[in-house]
């Protein structure tokens, strides 16, 4: 899809379809009112006879009306002004595109401004809009035999702007959404892909083929003899039961030169996790395809920051294994020695995503990091806890912390905070090693977090657990995306 800002008059603008919105209680959006003087009363008539009442999301398509140029008029509730709030916003938009797409129209001018949000600027409409109708349009089809293709005829939306002064800042807000969908579809086509094409392997290459031609972009891969010699024997114990090579890959991308310390992400990249010898159960196993989602994440947020062409620098790096029982894999009971000197008593071989992460952050501190986040599907603990709407944050550091639940506000892609306490730690004691890789069924999420904690004291670190947030099951099984939007905002937050 196509999008640009316009300032237009809306009334003498052609276009295959002019969006704009309804109030409920038969109240007309600023553009309606244009759109009603000029047609004589039409809009305030429908809403007369009871044709369309403005409830949020509801929507009336017309044709060509006498004193407007455009060929058609879509109209959208947006429901009572009081209860405007995002969670509306998003459903006028869904329901926008669903009836543009249903419609002939290959082109359309859609007022969205004229909704007001508390505490968004009208920008805030914009970006979110690209970022919504991008993501209703995403389809997975690389492994059906006939594709579904992309069926509907619209393909360019200009969004209306308020006024010509502010032209260039709605532009960047599109930009920035189009930057945004385009590292989500990234992120999502990873994470869907199935685990049997989607190997450390291939996440290395999709990374390789992401950076060709990106002058600011470079990937570097370090295969199982370089770990060994780094002395990562954690995240190798995860690796020894699979055929499958592990893979630790790094992207840098310097936007600002050689001096800039990097926001360094860390994205768990278990490519399928079986569980190893503390074997997973069978229901909806296959869904540990999508363990290697943080990583995905990191690969997504590398393409939209390179895309923005943003001037900072940012590191990512992705431990990516599969978790496979075999002859050579680890089993319960076993110690393992991590780069950092610490050691480890494998309780459970299910919980490796700790295991990888931990030499990964221990490896993260060689680009001097202004902050390290890292970004897992860790623990089934984090569903149970704040479910499938926000991704949990815990970290080392208030700010950062606080800094990242700001820029989940703003993009809507939410983060809540979890107590990393003290008391927690000796949850992960073990009588055989520096700490077990598991602290029992209480606070999972937080144990987790208290075992990444002991590797991330030289940085300031926070770690998102996006076990609920990554993927919907069910009928709409699929990637997310998420956190993408996060930590691209972070991001842009950071200039
Ligand atoms: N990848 C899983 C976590 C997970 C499970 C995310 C289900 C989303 C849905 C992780 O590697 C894991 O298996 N964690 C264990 C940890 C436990 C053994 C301490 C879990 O959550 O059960
Ligand atoms: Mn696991
Ligand atoms: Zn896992």
């Amino acid at each position: 899809m196509e999008f640009t800002a316009k300032f237009t008059n809306p009334q003498k603008q052609r276009t295959n379809c002019l969006v704009i919105t309804l109030f409920e209680a038969k109240k007309l959006s600023a553009t309606a009112e244009i759109i009603d003087k000029a047609s004589s009363g039409y809009l305030s008539r429908l809403m007369r006879s009871g044709d369309v009442t403005g409830r949020a999301g509801q929507t009336l398509l017309l044709q060509k009306i006498d004193g407007v140029e455009a060929d058609r008029i879509l109209l959208v509730g947006s429901g009572k002004d009081k209860d405007m709030n995002q969670l509306v916003f998003n459903k006028i938009v869904n329901s926008m595109i669903s009836a543009l797409g249903d419609s002939g129209a290959k082109d359309a001018l859609a007022c969205l401004t004229d909704i007001s949000i508390n505490n968004r600027d009208p920008d805030w409409n914009l970006r979110q809009a690209v970022i919504l109708i991008n993501s209703s349009q995403y389809r997975f089809d690389q492994m059906k035999s006939k594709k579904i293709g992309n069926k509907i005829k619209l393909q360019k939306i200009a969004l209306q702007v308020q006024s010509k002064a502010g032209l260039k800042k709605a532009g960047v807000a599109i930009q920035q959404g189009k930057a945004i969908s385009t590292g989500m579809d990234q992120a999502r086509d990873l994470g869907n892909m199935p685990a049997n094409v989607c190997t450390p392997t291939y996440i290395a290459k999709q990374a390789m083929l992401m950076a060709k031609g990106e002058k600011k972009l470079k990937v570097s891969v370090l295969e199982e003899a370089d770990m060994r010699k780094l002395k990562m024997g954690s995240l190798l114990s995860v690796s020894a039961g699979s055929r499958q090579p592990a893979k630790l890959i790094t992207l840098e991308y310097k936007g600002a030169g050689a001096k800039g310390k990097p926001v360094v992400l860390v994205g768990k990249g278990v490519t399928f996790d079986t569980g190893g010898i503390s074997l997973k159960p069978g229901a909806a196993m296959d869904e540990m395809k999508f363990d290697m989602c943080g990583a995905a994440s990191v690969v997504g947020t590398l393409k939209a920051v390179t895309a923005l062409n943003l001037p900072i620098n940012v590191v990512g790096i992705i431990p990516a294994t599969e978790n496979m029982p075999d002859g050579l894999a680890t089993k319960p009971g076993d110690v393992v020695t991590s780069m950092s000197g610490q050691t480890i008593e494998i309780l459970n071989t299910d919980a490796e995503g700790r295991l990888i992460l931990c030499d990964a952050l221990t490896y993260a501190e060689k680009f001097k990091p202004r902050c390290v986040i890292d970004i897992a599907t860790l623990t089934g603990a984090c569903i149970v806890a704040l479910g499938k709407i926000p991704s949990a944050v815990l970290g080392n550091n208030a700010t950062l912390i606080n800094n990242l639940i700001d820029s989940g506000k703003e993009i809507e892609d939410k983060v809540w905070e979890l107590p990393l306490w003290d008391e927690y730690q000796d949850q992960i004691n073990s009588n055989f090693a520096d700490m077990a890789n598991i602290g029992g069924r209480d606070a999972g999420t937080i144990t987790a977090a208290c075992f990444l904690s002991r590797f991330t004291k030289n940085y300031h670190w926070a770690h998102l657990d996006i076990a609920g947030t990554a993927w919907t099951s069910g009928e709409q099984k699929g990637a997310t995306g998420r956190p993408v939007p996060l930590l691209t905002q972070f991001i842009i937050d950071q200039l």
